[in-house]
């Protein structure tokens, strides 16, 4: 007899929730995204004890009829694909027909569902994947999932399952993500009686990261937004039912971004605050990744990373959204060309904005202190910082921030009265009450508090005004105006103080000549127009056995910097000629710098991009060693002129290790500070 079996349909769901469901968090965002497609505008999602008792998500979706809320739990029934050819061109969240049957397989299910065509609705019971009861019953348009008992009949996995504040902060997480995808949508979280997340629909992401994140996080991010064509000849059309009417009005073969990045200032330990969304799916990508860190390349320091939330979109079959069972893993049809563009837009908008450092901000900015991008009202919560997530621990592969929570007690906001101008949430009412307010109005008690205002008026006002004043203190808050700054004078003969329209400037002198020198001598190679001088007697260095090899490895590039070197016996080198500004001990310091970095990269060095590495490192070295030092005095006249040139430079912002070079005392904080507003 044959050793092969075909596996019952119950094993082989369960099989399938091994990869779909490993956590409340995966039941959660399944059910969500089945929401989402549903067309819902109202989703409110509840757990118990972090979801491993219960989840219920309840949607105001166009639900479903008695045939298809008993179909949907079959495996691979699924209303959002008919035919292979349309694997091409997904522009639903789901397609796999797989989540509902991997649910039910491993947990207790009730399904509340109905359209508005139908009489009735339908109530169906299934637990373990055994359909217990179905009923008729009275209920309004949309569906109502609750899954209890997750795994309890899989107690294996269920002992997998972490502690329940960890599960929960999965949870928010993962709610967080898809309201800040969906400003137009009205998202909730509950967990016991306790309301984390309310967020009525606004009109703007601006708005909902103010909602959800908080004043604090908002003032730290910048908008960014860019377009830019994408061919794609010889592609199928999607049929015409796949396809938003909105999106038909624009041009289909465009590659959009928009979203919020972080000012120079502000840098964390991880990656876990980049939030990638591509056609508003939430995804993890390397490729992404890899363009912001490029993006921020000598802006923040190599260890670091910003905080970003990147909305992408393109059409859908520019995007294979099949490679991975829970779909957080995406291939770009064209991947270079999605790379370059994110890291140009955000590049650009990096030199566009041009931010200023805070004076008062940049004391408490160190990376550990730095705002999270949490909801700011986990409050009320049971210990929440024990187990708290990591970026390893993230087994349904979403990023979410390692920082424990802030445990600020909820305030309640007093709801303020109408909107007074134009309609509640249009861009236009918006911008008229924003204009009226900025600057005359700072809201009492709304620092630490989420928005837990039902009425999507009140909110879209409050958040209005703040947000209004927050861009406004931003636009403000920028180098544009560096070259026209009036230096007082040195302080310690090393900082520049100097003052402007904005404020009181502080310019760190050694890493504001950094960076003018590190741009110049970036510019210079790339025409090949180095200026050397050459030395009146040659500089003699020794080097250890090693690091003879890697100069080998870098000695062309050095080269074409300014260098002329020649061996001088079997482990001396003597350095003839230099690049200008380099001479006598920073120049034998700066050589051996360059190559110690190159000697933890020697594999890197082999491949193409790390050349551009290579050269940025030897830049950096450069003009570290040859800029203006500390305790130097400097007169009015060469005060004046390091600050147009540094006017002059892309990233005025951060020396090319990362650290900040000029920071603003604005005159609002001074004015502050001495109680005049
Ligand atoms: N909240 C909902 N409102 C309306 N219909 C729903 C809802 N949830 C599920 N459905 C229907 O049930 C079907 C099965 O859902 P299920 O999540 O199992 O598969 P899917 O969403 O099609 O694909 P995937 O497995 O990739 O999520 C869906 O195709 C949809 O038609
Ligand atoms: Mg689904």
């Amino acid at each position: 007899m044959g050793r092969i079996r075909v596996l019952s349909d119950q094993v082989a769901n369960q099989i399938a929730a091994g990869e779909v469901v490993d956590r409340p968090a995966s039941v959660v965002k399944e059910l969500l995204e089945n929401a989402l497609d549903a067309g819902a505008s109202r989703i409110r999602v509840e757990v118990e004890a972090g979801g491993r008792k219960l989840i219920r998500i309840a949607d105001d979706g166009h639900g479903m009829n008695r045939d298809d809320a008993l179909l949907a739990f079959e495996r691979h029934a699924t209303s959002k694909l008919h035919t292979a050819d349309e694997l091409l061109s997904i522009a639903t969240l789901g397609f796999r027909g797989e989540a509902l049957p991997s649910i039910a397989s491993v947990a207790r299910v009730n399904l509340e569902t109905s359209t508005s065509d139908d009489a009735v609705g339908t109530r169906i019971e299934i637990a373990g994947g055994k359909i217990h009861r179905v009923d008729d019953a009275a209920l309004s348009r949309g569906t109502t999932i609750a899954v209890a008992d997750l795994f309890f009949n899989t107690p294996a996995r269920r002992k997998f399952l972490r502690a329940e504040s960890t599960e929960l902060s999965h949870v928010t997480a993962l709610v967080t993500h898809y309201a800040l995808a969906h400003p137009e949508k009205h998202f909730e979280l509950l967990s016991a009686s306790h309301t984390l997340i309310s967020a009525p629909p606004v009109s703007r992401t601006a708005e909902r990261v103010y909602q959800i994140l908080g004043k604090d996080t908002l003032a730290q991010l910048l908008p960014v937004a860019a377009e830019a064509p994408l061919g794609h000849a010889g592609l199928p059309e999607p049929p015409p039912w796949k396809r938003d009417p909105d999106e038909q009005k624009r041009d289909p073969g465009a590659l959009r971004l928009s979203g919020f990045y972080s000012k120079p200032e502000l840098q964390k330990l991880n990656r876990n605050s980049i939030y990638i969304f591509v056609n508003k799916r939430l995804i993890r990508d390397r490729l992404l990744m890899h363009a912001i860190s490029e993006a921020y390349r000598n802006i923040i320091p190599p260890t670091t990373s910003p905080v970003v939330l990147l909305f992408l979109e393109m059409p859908p079959e520019e995007v294979d959204v099949n490679v991975h069972p829970a779909k957080t893993e995406v291939r770009f049809r064209q991947q270079s060309v999605v790379h370059d563009f994110v890291r140009d837009s955000l590049r650009n908008a990096l030199i566009q904005a041009r931010p200023a450092a805070a004076f008062l901000k940049a004391l408490d900015s160190s990376p550990a202190a730095s705002p999270s991008i949490m909801p700011v009202s986990i409050s009320a919560l049971p210990k929440a910082t024990e187990n708290a997530p990591s970026e390893s621990d993230h087994a349904i592969s979403i990023p979410n921030d390692a920082e424990p929570f802030r445990l600020t007690p909820q305030v309640e906001t007093p709801l303020p009265g109408k909107l007074p101008f134009g309609a509640p949430g249009s861009e236009q009412g918006w911008e008229q009450a924003a204009a009226a307010l900025i600057g005359s109005v700072d809201l009492p008690g709304h620092d630490n508090c989420l928005a837990t205002i039902d009425s999507p008026f009140s909110s879209a006002q409050s958040t209005a005004n703040e947000t209004a004043r927050v861009e406004a203190e931003q636009a403000a808050a920028n180098l544009n105006h560096l070259g026209s700054l009036k230096p007082l004078g040195q302080l310690r003969e090393s900082f520049i103080l100097a003052t402007g329209e904005d404020g009181l400037w502080i310019i760190d002198q050694h890493v504001a000549h950094e960076r003018v020198l590190f741009e110049k001598i970036l510019r210079d190679r790339q025409v090949e127009h180095v200026q050397r001088q050459r030395l009146l007697m040659p500089l003699l260095v020794e080097l250890k056995p090693w690091q003879i090899v890697v100069f080998a490895q870098i000695a062309e590039e050095l080269e074409r910097n300014g260098f002329e070197v020649e061996p001088f016996g079997p482990q001396t080198l003597a350095v003839k000629a230099a690049p200008v500004g380099l001479e006598g001990a920073s120049l034998e310091r700066m050589l051996l710098q360059v190559i110690e970095q190159s000697t933890d990269a020697p594999n890197e060095l082999k491949q193409n991009e790390d050349l551009t590495s290579l050269r940025t490192r030897i830049a950096a070295s450069i003009a570290c060693h040859s800029a203006i030092k500390v305790n130097t005095p400097l007169d009015p006249v060469r005060m004046e002129w390091l600050l147009l040139e540094l006017a002059k430079t892309e990233h005025p912002t951060s020396c090319p290790h990362g650290r900040p070079i000029a920071l603003l005392y604005s005159w609002k904080d001074i004015q502050r500070a001495f109680h005049r507003i």
